[in-house]
């Protein structure tokens, strides 16, 4: 593969307009609200379970939103924001932490950002830690995960300096131990009599207990498929990360690492660019259907691991409607306390191709580094691109 470096001069002014929303419906599902006071997670029957034996949906890039308040930036892999995201039942946040300075980042701040603070900008890490409490406050029978790619290589000390201005410490979890996963983890219904309603996973992070006991390194407790899949037929269940386990799940496993599935898609266009598959959206996300569907995927992956995925990670989290397929996963027939976001697929204009000639994409995945360089869009203002690429 291609290493690309593209370097970035923003222009000012927003000349992408793809602001001309289609309709934003926003309807609400679900509810009977009445046993909300009971339910852990969005049902009663998921309280006396272990953290670690549910399914949970996440979000992918959760701050960097597809909507008005970023001019429907193609750099956006979520329609709705973290909060409404949450209050219709996403439980896994995943987000991008960059430096604003990467050449001095004592200078800069930390920003949860899409591969570059030019790029796509969602703001302070700590504001966005700060919309994370103020939904658990409100919330106080749900357990949340967050997990932060770690791509400026933060240290542990700069990370908790985040967390302590959002005030989110106190709910933060403590795992046992940040050097071995445990082989068993809590109900839910313990971490909520606890209020230690957050885990907050970092890749990657050495285990950094005197700065900050309740960031875990990720690819300690936790393994993933591959995540960076262009054709539905691309799939897999096999272990991709960490490197240690690649291809042997089994393994992984039985060192009591949860298993994270990864389950969106990217469009590749002009350049290389990739940008995500908005018009396969409807059939990755949905509960069934043709090759690459959600539902069967998960199937799949629960057979091969013998047990459910304790993570189901996609884009756009409310097309399909994704929470179907972990609903079922979970044996919940009737969730309850949700509220948001509709099943529409488009709140905005879908048309990549209307973004491309403005848009680029960087695909320096490559080796070693956790997610820090996912594929994606480069959008949002006018962005004028120089590429240079690197054999
Ligand atoms: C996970 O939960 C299911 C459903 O309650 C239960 O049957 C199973 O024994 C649990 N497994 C573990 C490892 O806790
Ligand atoms: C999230 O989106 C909802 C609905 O669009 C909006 O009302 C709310 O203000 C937003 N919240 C934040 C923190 O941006
Ligand atoms: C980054 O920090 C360096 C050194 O302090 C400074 O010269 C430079 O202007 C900063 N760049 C930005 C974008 O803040
Ligand atoms: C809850 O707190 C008690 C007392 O500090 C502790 O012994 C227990 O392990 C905690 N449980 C969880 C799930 O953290
Ligand atoms: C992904 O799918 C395409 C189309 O089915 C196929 O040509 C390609 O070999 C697959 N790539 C991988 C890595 O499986
Ligand atoms: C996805 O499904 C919705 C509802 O059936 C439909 O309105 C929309 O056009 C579909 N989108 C795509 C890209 O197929």
């Amino acid at each position: 593969m291609l290493r690309t470096i593209f370097r970035t001069a923003l222009l000012a002014g927003s000349l992408l307009n793809l602001a001309t929303a289609q309709s934003t419906t926003a309807t609400t599902t679900t509810t009977s609200a009445a046993s909300t006071a009971t339910a852990c997670n969005n049902s009663p029957a998921l309280c006396n379970r272990a953290y670690n034996n549910i399914t949970q949906l996440g979000a992918h890039d959760s701050p960097f939103v597809r909507d008005a308040s970023t001019s429907y930036s193609i750099s956006g892999n979520q329609y709705y924001n973290t909060t409404v995201q949450l209050s219709a039942g996403v439980r896994l946040l995943t987000a991008q932490v960059h430096n604003t300075n990467t050449s001095a980042p004592a200078t800069g701040e930390w920003h949860v950002c899409h591969s570059s603070c030019q790029l796509l900008d969602a703001g302070r890490l700590r504001t966005w830690l700060g919309e994370i409490k103020t939904w658990l406050d409100g919330n106080p029978s749900e357990v949340v995960t967050l997990l932060l790619v770690n791509s400026d290589s933060a240290s542990a000390a700069s990370l908790a300096a985040e967390f302590d201005a959002a005030a989110i410490v106190p709910y933060a979890y403590v795992p046992p131990s940040l050097s071995t996963a445990p082989t068993v983890w809590p109900t839910l219904a313990s971490l909520i009599a606890n209020n230690t309603r957050l885990l907050a996973f970092v890749a990657d992070l050495p285990p950094a207990a005197a700065a900050a006991p309740y960031l875990m390194n990720e690819f300690t407790f936790i393994f993933e498929n591959a995540y960076d899949n262009t054709s539905p037929a691309n799939f897999s269940c096999a272990a991709s990360r960490p490197t240690s386990y690649a291809n042997n799940a089994g393994a992984a496993l039985s060192a009591g690492l949860m298993p994270l599935q990864n389950h969106f898609l990217y469009a590749t266009e002009a350049f290389g660019i990739e940008v995500p598959d908005t018009a396969a959206l409807n059939n990755t996300n949905a509960p069934s259907g043709a090759v690459g569907n959600l539902g069967d995927a998960a199937k799949a992956c629960s057979g091969a691991y013998g047990r459910a995925p304790t993570f189901l990670l996609v884009d756009f989290f409310n097309v399909g409607p994704a929470i179907a397929t972990v609903d079922a996963l979970n044996g919940v027939a009737r969730a309850v306390g949700r509220s948001g976001a509709g099943t529409s697929a488009a709140q905005a204009p879908v048309s990549s191709s209307a973004g491309a000639s403005a848009s680029a994409s960087a695909s320096a995945s490559g080796g070693g580094s956790a997610r820090g360089w996912e594929r994606m869009a480069w959008t949002g203002a006018l962005i004028a691109t120089v590429a240079a690429a690197i054999a």
